[in-house]
Order: C-alpha cells, then structure tokens, then sequence
C-alpha cells in the first residue's frame, strides 16, 4: 500500500516512522516533509496546506490512503476532497474538523453531549462582550473562536485584560476572521493533560494519554511554543481513569458528532484540566498533538496502517487497538531565539553518534533540511523546533535519562532545549495545581 502523509513537522516524522513499520507499505511519500522524513520517505515539494496540489499528488502516485497531520488541511476540506475521489484517508472531514476550527461550535457540541467543561459564553459582537465583562470582575479566559495557531487564548486575571483581550479579537482584529467570534470562559487551574483516541465514526479505541510543556524555559517560564517537551504516560494515568474518560467524555462526543451528520473519523485529541470539580475538557483538537505524537506513537502496538484503514472504513470495532507498557520522554530542540527571530542553515553534528543507548531513543525532526547536493547526509537547521529526541524507558525517569543522555550528543550552533521535561519537580509543579500558565 501506498501511503501518503501532509505536513512537515516531526509529528509528521512520527507518522512516517511508525507507518513504515507496517508490513504492508509498498511506498511513503511525506507533503512537504523535512530532512527526517527525506530518509524513510519521498519528500514532495507540495505545501501541507496546499489542497489542491495534494490531492493533485494522491491521484497521480495512486495512493491508497493519505494521514493528515496538521489541522489546517483538514478544516479546508482535504478529507472532503479526498472523499469525493473516493481516495481512502485518516482525518475528519471538514464539519467534523469544527471540532477544533470551532471553539464555540465545540463548546456546544460539550453541552448537548452532557462533557464537562468551563461555564462560558459565546459573543459575536463586542458590545455584548464588553457588556458581560462589566458585570462579571472575576477572571476569565478569553479565546478567538476560530483556529490562531495556538495564540488566541487569554487568561485575563483582571477586567482590565479581558477587555483588552476582547478589543484584540474583535477590533483590532489580530486574529483576523477567527476573532469575529470570541468565547469567554470560566478561569480553571489544574495540571493538564492531553488524551488520544482513533475514532471510526461510531466507535474509539482505548485512550493513550499524555503531557506537554508549551512554555519556553525550565520551571514553565517563558514564552509560550509550539511545545518544548511531552512525555508519556503521565504517573497518574491508571485503567480505571482510562475507563471513566473514554466513557464521560469522548464517547458522549462520538455519538453526538454521528447524530448530527458529521460523523468523527481519525484522532480525537482532548485536553484536560483536571481540576478539584474533576476533569474538565479546555478545547478538543481534530489530530495528534505536537510534541504529544512523538511519545505517544511510540506506545501504539500493531499495526498502525490496519488500524486507519479500519478508522477510514468504519470497522475499528473489529481492530483492537492497544498500547504499550512503555514510557516515553521527549525533548525538543529549538534554535536559539525561538520563538521570536533565529537564524538557520546551521549544520546539524551528532545525529548518527549513537552509542548502546542510543538502541533506546529516536529523533524526529521538524525544522531541517537534508542536502544531497554539497555532501550527503549533511543535516541543517531549517526552523524554529529543529528536532524531538525521544527516549525509551521501563520507568519516566529512565526514559527522561536516554532522552537527555542522546540530546547532548547533539549539536548546532545556538541549540535550545530545556532541561527539565518529565523532571519530577516538573511534574509535581505542575500537580501543584499552578495555574499561572499563558496560553498555547
Ligand atoms: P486551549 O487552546 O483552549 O487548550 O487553551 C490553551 C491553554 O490555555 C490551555 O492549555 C490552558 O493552559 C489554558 N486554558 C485554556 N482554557 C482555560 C480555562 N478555562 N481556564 C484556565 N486555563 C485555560
Ligand atoms: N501540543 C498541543 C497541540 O498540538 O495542540
């Protein structure tokens, strides 16, 4: 089988490494890919956002099923599109994508479904916001309904931020026509994590669960990222959380998707807060998270390519998906002044220096460039997240030890990383229910 994955960071990466485990692949080809992806797979220089020219590529190479990584291609209908040629893929359509493209419209779906999350309000002109804000002084969090890259959270501490957050949206407009509509919701604390489930329309798999650190520097200060780190499982992960989680939060949202036409195919990503009312859902995202795929791919057992086709074809019910027993740490590096400006093209050393240890880690990248041309095997930098070195343990702390362990083998000029990801202390900071965290 001829397989197809859009997008070019080391999720991407992920999904290139554990689709290529699968038996039956005949040939992978990545849209647009990296200098990972270059290695195990045809790089395309076709944009992941880039419709037409990726349904252009499924065609002409006859693939017989195309992952989307990103949600950008699947809130622009690339599943639709796909659909309608009758070219198999893993993903939601573009309705079901609202899911994420949608914060008000997911918020709804969470009420009618009976899921727990914050108390909130949707508003669609600004009066009407500034007007609620001026009776309720408690704070709250302020979000761009539409999709911002991860940037159109607020957490307003005083009415004086939330009225600022609310201009942003709605006047100035910064998010452009993804603030036209702006929910505000009740302010949560809580430690947070992110739970995973393969969906066929009807049915969803057991979940895998996992945590990110979105914040900058170690002790989560900083700016807020893409994500500097994930690890997985979390220590508080058990069957019976597991169990109560699938049934009060994504199976009530797979059988409310289905009944309203819009049946959910591929990744159901929530995530969490878990608060002293209990877990409460903050948003759900349509795809595997980034840094989250790149620890949580590594426990999925079977085949991965079986278990899609089944998401696609409506018979995951008959596909058991299971997990493994593992843990897993991973580290990004990022180039120096991420996420603000940095410079690229700087040579990437260390990446085949493996030592015994090496056996349990791997590294995706993101942000790189393989040259044929000057001299083969020749990595550079190319963006801000450069790599995910991940690492394989019987415990978290083993797993963190070979993580960092290969991560300082590795070298480019000004590389970033920080250096406690799945550190007991932050882990028990963020158990310690501290709620100053920016959004992401
Ligand atoms: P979201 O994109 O909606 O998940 O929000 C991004 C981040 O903002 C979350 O990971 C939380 O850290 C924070 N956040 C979102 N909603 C809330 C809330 N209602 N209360 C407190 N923090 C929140
Ligand atoms: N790790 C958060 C996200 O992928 O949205």
């Amino acid at each position: 089988m001829k397989v197809l994955i859009v997008g070019s960071g080391a999720r991407e990466h992920a999904l290139a490494w554990r689709l290529g485990q699968s038996p039956s692949i005949t040939g992978m080809w990545v849209a647009n890919g990296n200098g990972g992806t270059g290695r195990i797979a045809t790089n395309l220089d076709i944009s992941p956002e880039d419709v037409d020219g990726v349904v252009g590529a499924a065609q002409s190479l006859q693939i017989d099923l195309v992952v989307v990584g990103p949600e950008v291609p699947l809130s622009l209908g690339l599943v639709n599109r796909l659909d309608a040629l009758g070219i198999p893929s893993f993903g939601p359509t573009r309705a079901a994508a609202q899911i994420e493209s949608s914060k008000a419209f997911a918020l709804e779906v969470m009420q009618a479904a009976g899921v727990p999350c914050p108390d909130f309000n949707v508003f669609h002109e600004q009066g009407a916001a500034l007007d609620f804000l001026s009776l309720h002084r408690d704070p709250v969090v302020i979000k761009a309904d539409g999709l911002a890259a991860g940037k159109g959270v607020y957490l307003c501490r005083t009415p004086e931020e939330a009225t600022a957050a609310v201009r942003a949206c709605m006047d100035q407009r910064v998010f452009g026509d993804a603030g036209n509509t702006v929910v505000i919701q009740e302010y949560l604390s809580g430690p947070e994590v992110s739970i995973f489930a393969f969906c066929d329309g009807e049915h969803l798999s057991t979940l895998a669960a996992a945590c990110d650190y979105k914040r900058l520097k170690d002790g989560n200060e900083g700016p807020n990222t893409g994500g500097m780190g994930s690890f997985a499982p979390p220590g508080f992960w058990t069957a019976g959380m597991e169990e109560r989680l699938r049934i009060t939060v994504m199976e009530p949202v797979i059988r409310e998707m289905s009944e309203r036409g819009t049946p959910y195919r591929g990744i159901l990503y929530a995530g969490l807060m878990l608060t002293e009312a209990g877990p409460k859902v903050l948003e759900f995202n349509c795809r595997l998270g980034d840094p989250e795929a790149q620890v949580v791919l590594p426990l999925l057992a079977g085949d991965p390519l079986e278990i899609m086709l089944a998401c696609h074809e409506g018979r995951l019910s008959k596909v058991p998906v299971r997990w493994r027993a593992d843990n897993y740490v991973g580290v990004v590096m990022a180039s120096g002044g991420y996420p603000a400006a940095y410079e690229t093209g700087f040579e990437i050393v260390g990446l085949d220096d493996a030592d015994e240890e090496a056996q349990n880690t791997m590294i995706f990248h993101a942000g790189t460039r393989s040259s044929i041309q000057d001299r083969p095997g020749r990595v550079t930098t190319s963006g801000g997240r450069v790599l995910t070195v991940v690492g394989r343990g019987d415990s978290l702390a083993e797993a963190r030890d070979r993580a960092y362990h290969r991560v300082r083998r590795i070298d480019f000029r000004g590389a970033y990383y920080r250096t406690d990801i799945a550190a007991m202390e932050s882990i028990e900071g963020e158990l310690a229910a501290n709620p100053a965290k920016a959004s992401g």
